[in-house]
């Protein structure tokens, strides 16, 4: 198969803008990948497992929630080689996509504040993109979006309501609690924050109990723009309800107020890695997320305590090789790190 360059077909995708191309991408990218358009971008991985929050990662490689939001081609873009994928935001309600550009000198992505989302009924029709990348050994979070308000009632039953009837459809949960904020949610919401994630909690107790379901493990996404102490209160929360992981961070605070992915979240993400892996001592995983754009921002991430990395803008200014390249970038770091190099036995990039 002839190997287009990247920057050619990118270009076109810019052209069509951000909107259009995703969708353009999601819709065709099963059929490119069946075709083996995408077979000269990736390349076969090296084995690199991780076991995290009770489940085997085959990798250390994920893509962030937003992507594929409403899950419509879980198990093409696995194809990729991401290790794990997160769907959604969903939610009771969908809410539209945002209004978002691409700033492609400085690598970043500027949205209105807000998140689109999909519906649960939605995600779990589409869910059947999923079957065959999970059939290979591939990890599927659904991130969760609830609106952080006054009413703590109102505030738990936001991420409870699509908890329950998405508790049998994924490997693993994610609390999306930035409300769509990129200053994440108010200080003086902490009561209503701390009682969701005890009703969270008790919740999946009770579908264990009563319904005989396995245990799901959760994590959190915080917000770049989130303060410092309101993070490490929030951490404290976590391992007090032992929570599984935290996903560190969501989208920055732009000048305008706007929130900011890609290279423009780089530095707040590796700080927030930082501050989480000094306080939490290991006691709870932590996901990278924010401005990972090359195989050394993931393995920034990994050196800075981050157990898995998630991808998002990455993916759209560097295309789809970065998956894999950065999955052995980590993958034979590691390895250094246990002073044993496995055998480079590849195994498809196919997960
Ligand atoms: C257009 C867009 C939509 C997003 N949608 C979601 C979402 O639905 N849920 C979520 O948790 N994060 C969402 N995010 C945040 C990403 O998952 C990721 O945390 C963030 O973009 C930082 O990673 P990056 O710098 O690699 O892009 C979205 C980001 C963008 C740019």
């Amino acid at each position: 198969m002839i190997k287009i360059p990247f920057n050619f077909l990118q270009n076109i995708l810019f052209l069509m803008g951000p909107q259009r191309a995703q969708r353009f991408v999601l819709s065709n990218i099963d059929r490119w990948m069946n075709l083996g358009f995408i077979d000269p971008y990736i390349h076969d991985l090296m084995e690199d497992p991780i076991e995290l929050m009770g489940l085997r990662f085959p990798n250390t490689i994920g893509l962030a929630a937003g992507f594929d939001y409403e899950a419509k081609c879980v198990s093409g873009l696995g194809g990729l080689g991401f290790g794990h994928i997160e769907v959604g935001s969903v939610s009771e309600i969908a809410r539209p996509i945002k209004k978002c550009s691409l700033r492609r000198p400085s690598q970043s992505v500027a949205c209105s504040e807000g998140i689109a989302c999909a519906s649960v009924e939605r995600v779990l029709e589409n869910l059947k993109s999923a079957a065959a990348y999970r059939n290979r050994g591939g990890i599927l979070g659904i991130n969760i979006i609830g609106e952080i308000c006054e009413d703590s009632k109102k505030t738990s039953e936001a991420f409870i309501a699509p908890l329950r009837k998405l508790y049998r459809h994924a490997d693993y949960v994610t609390l999306n609690l930035t409300s769509g904020l990129s200053r994440g949610f108010s200080a003086q919401y902490k009561g209503q924050v701390a009682l969701t994630l005890k009703k969270v909690v008790e919740e999946r107790e009770r579908l264990m109990q009563t319904e005989g379901l396995p245990y799901l493990p959760i994590s959190v996404k915080v917000a770049g723009g989130q303060d410092n102490d309101t993070l490490l209160w929030l951490a404290d929360q976590l391992l007090y309800y032992r929570f599984d992981a935290i996903v560190a961070v969501g989208g920055g605070v732009g000048i305008a107020g706007e929130r900011l992915s890609g290279n423009a979240l780089k530095d707040r993400s590796i700080e927030v890695v930082r501050l989480l892996s000094n306080h939490l001592q290991g006691n709870l995983p932590i996901i990278a997320s924010g401005g990972i754009l090359t195989p050394d921002d993931a393995l920034e991430r990994v050196n800075a305590g981050a157990s898995l990395v998630q991808i998002f803008s990455g993916l759209i200014f560097n295309g789809p090789g970065l998956v894999a390249e950065a999955s052995d970038q980590v993958a034979c770091w590691r390895q250094t790190q246990k002073g044993v190099m496995k055998s480079l036995r590849p195994s498809s990039a196919s997960f």
